[in-house]
């Protein structure tokens, strides 16, 4: 890596924004470490355990032990997951990063927000010579990925797997899909590629089988920016939509992408590496097991599509990435949360905001400014029926602050009813990674488990819902209704002792 100076976002591609994490001192670099021993794992739980999902530092390993050989990286993990970081990935100021993390992803979330609605930027070619991603080219039997530092994550785990590869698949119907899936490694030029079911590349795959096509021609990125990685690992492009027109519109200026080796598929040029391939739409093999972001080993795939490798373009000294799944944060969500928030706007006007919160798996959380009585629940119905990943699904006033986990759990604790402010869905769509969920046995993948979901309107509740005729105020608003300034001339007063305290504290 080389410009280490402290700056911003948005970044043209991977190697800048970790540039920046490491000035800002936010990279753990670690010389070499032995994931035959599964050390990357476990100091990944040891960090979440230590700072939190929104607080645990990147982290860097120069070299790591992989099947009993030393494997030159660096190899980079949880650089999305910190909220300073995703801040200074969407282009905060970094006067206004400082050590609150949800205050942190507010402001990042505020950025966003700025931007909506977004306006997709066509991307622009760029020639061959230009790319950085075609520094290194690898044809054939050149191939080998036993070569690279591609994880085993967890012993559980059936093999190394590229687990942060984008997917691009082109389609007559729908275009171009850019798509984050895991990659089991197969051979030294073979690996999965496990779009499950229902999702925007699965669709586009089996769509041209059916149409009776027997190879698609794809590509995988690898080592994208920011922005790239999370419009591919998110629903923020629509099926119909480029992943990297939007991730475009967010960084302000086209994504430069260059025309692949083997096929007039067009990628991102800034990026790592890409891996060009075929995969066969009339064939299919098992995959997995892989230890899923809930927590818990997901289901094998008992058929999944696979690609054979023709083709592998990189940079001298590509970085790896490894996504610790289950255990930190996988990528930057502000942009989508913003882009949600806007669109669910229009079908509720009164809406605050939406959260999927990262320390809660299964759980989302919804604020609405309430206007008249059952509406928590009827909103809330809403996307219970389309968010597989939203189990329990929380309603709160516009007075909570939803980027709190504590602050919502609080108002469950004390608005809440169970009696009479909830709702009970039975056969809701689920995600097979839930441990929990109810199968299809003819469908394995993704989408295609059944969950029952709770609605729990953790509203204040009105008479009318059966709630008091006067709700009890808070004690803290008491306070600053007779004392409106009171936090400020206490800020005024020890705000300097304050300050030190907490640098003790953190020391
Ligand atoms: C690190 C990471 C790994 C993921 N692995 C998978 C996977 O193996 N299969 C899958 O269907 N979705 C996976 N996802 C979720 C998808 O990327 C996400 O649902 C995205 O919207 C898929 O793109 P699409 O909407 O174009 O289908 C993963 C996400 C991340 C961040």
């Amino acid at each position: 890596m080389s410009d280490k100076t402290k700056k911003t976002g948005p970044f043209n591609s991977l190697r800048e924004f970790m540039d920046a994490i490491e000035a800002s001192g936010r990279l753990l670099r670690i010389k070499e470490i032995d994931q035959d021993q599964y050390e990357y794992t476990a100091l990944m739980y040891k960090l979440i355990d230590e700072f939190g999902f929104l607080g645990a530092p990147a982290v860097l390993a120069e070299r790591v032990k992989i099947n009993g050989k030393w494997v030159e990286g660096p190899v980079i993990a949880n650089q999305y997951g910190a909220a300073d970081l995703e801040a200074l990935a969407v282009g905060v100021n970094l006067s206004d990063i400082g050590e609150d993390q949800v205050s942190n992803y507010k402001e990042a979330l505020k950025k966003m927000t700025a931007l909506c609605p977004i306006e997709g930027i066509k991307p622009k070619e760029i020639p061959t010579e230009a790319a950085p991603c075609k520094e290194v080219i690898l044809r054939g039997d050149e191939i080998d990925l036993e070569n690279f530092p591609f994880l085993q994550t967890n012993p559980a785990d059936n093999g190394q797997f590229i687990n942060t590869g984008n997917l691009v698949t082109i389609d007559s119907e729908n275009g171009r899909n850019v798509g984050t899936y895991r990659m089991q490694i197969k051979g030294p030029r073979k690996i999965a590629v496990n779009a499950g079911k229902g999702q925007h590349g699965e669709v586009s795959l089996s769509g041209r089988a059916k149409r009776g096509e027997k190879i698609a021609k794809a590509a995988v990125i690898y080592g994208a920016d920011p922005f790239v990685f999370a419009m591919s690992s998110s629903k923020t492009a629509r099926l119909e939509q480029d992943e990297l027109e939007i991730a475009g519109g967010y960084l302000g200026r086209p994504v430069e992408v260059v025309k692949c080796e083997d096929s007039d598929i067009l990628v991102p040029a800034n990026v790592e590496m890409i891996i060009e391939g075929e995969i066969p739409l009339d064939d299919m093999e098992p995959e997995g097991p892989f230890g899923e972001f809930f927590g818990y080993m997901g289901e094998a795939m008992a058929a999944q599509y696979y690609m054979n490798i023709k083709t592998i373009t990189h940079r001298k000294n590509p970085i790896f990435v490894n996504s610790f799944t289950g255990v930190s944060r996988g990528f930057i969500t502000s942009p989508g949360e913003a882009n949600s928030n806007y669109n669910m706007r229009k079908l509720i006007p009164n809406l605050v905001g939406i959260h999927l919160p990262s320390d809660m798996v299964g759980f989302f959380f919804l604020s609405i400014d309430k206007q008249r009585p059952g509406e928590a629940i009827e909103h809330a119905e809403k996307f219970a029926q389309f968010l597989g990943i939203a189990k329990v699904l929380v309603v709160v006033d516009k007075d909570v602050n939803i980027h709190n986990s504590l602050e919502v759990m609080r108002a469950v604790a004390a608005r809440w009813q169970p009696g009479t402010a909830s709702k009970i869905l039975k056969n809701a769509v689920g995600l097979s990674t839930d441990p929990s969920s109810m199968g299809d046995p003819d469908i394995t993948g993704y989408n295609s488990h059944l969950s029952s979901k709770i609605i729990v309107d953790a509203t204040r509740q009105w008479p009318e819902e059966g709630g008091p005729e006067n709700f009890a105020p808070m004690n803290k608003d008491c306070l600053l209704d007779s004392f409106p300034d009171a936090l400020n001339v206490v800020e005024n007063k020890w705000g300097h002792m304050i300050t030190a305290q907490r640098k003790k504290y953190n020391d």
